[in-house]
């Protein structure tokens, strides 16, 4: 695709999927449920499940609609949480997870809208991490690749709602 730079493939991707589910199967006890955030983490979710099969682990799946970004590509810092947290999550161990965690703005919110629901113990797992650009700490247990300041899109991640069904992960030059 013309202007874009290819900064993980999809091969690199799925090695380093494998390995995180391998450390995560190992790490959380048999019943969890795995909580994804959309839309960006939908790519990820579902070869990590897939991975976390292979791994011996047989989580449940669902999802939050978490929204902050709009268009831009600086996200407006107020996130919001679209539609319901998923029910009977109560006790449960979660492993919540995000493509992305920059300001760390969504996933602070989205582990603390759980927290608010009594669920047991929380995991929280991104394919990319991106400290530099931190505002509210967050300690991510899964992180696939730590990247630069950077504004990247693919496997799952937009820019505009672009860009999402890209195999690899890439920045627009
Ligand atoms: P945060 O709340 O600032 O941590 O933003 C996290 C969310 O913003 C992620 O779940 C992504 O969906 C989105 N995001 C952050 N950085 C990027 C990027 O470089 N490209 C596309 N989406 C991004
Ligand atoms: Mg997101």
């Amino acid at each position: 695709m013309e202007g874009m730079r290819v900064l993980f493939s999809a091969a690199e991707i799925a090695a380093r999927v494998e390995v995180l589910a391998a450390e995560i199967a190992r790490t959380l006890p048999a019943d969890f449920v795995m909580v994804g955030l959309l839309k960006g983490a939908w790519v990820f979710v579902a070869d990590l499940a897939r991975a976390l099969e292979r791994a011996g682990a047989r989580p449940e799946i669902e999802f939050m609609r978490l929204s902050s970004y709009g268009l831009g590509k600086q996200s407006s810092g107020a996130v919001q949480l679209l539609g319901d947290i998923p029910p009977g999550l109560a006790g449960r161990p979660v492993l919540l997870v995000d493509d992305i965690v920059d300001t760390g703005r969504s996933i602070a919110y989205a582990a603390a809208q759980l927290r608010e629901r009594g669920i047991g113990n929380l995991w929280i797992c991104a394919l990319l991490d991106k400290p530099k650009r931190r505002e509210v700490e967050v300690a991510i247990d899964f992180v696939g690749f730590t990247i630069d300041d950077v504004f990247v899109v693919g496997y799952g991640t937009d820019y505009a709602e672009k860009y999402r069904h890209l195999p690899y992960v890439g920045v627009v030059e």
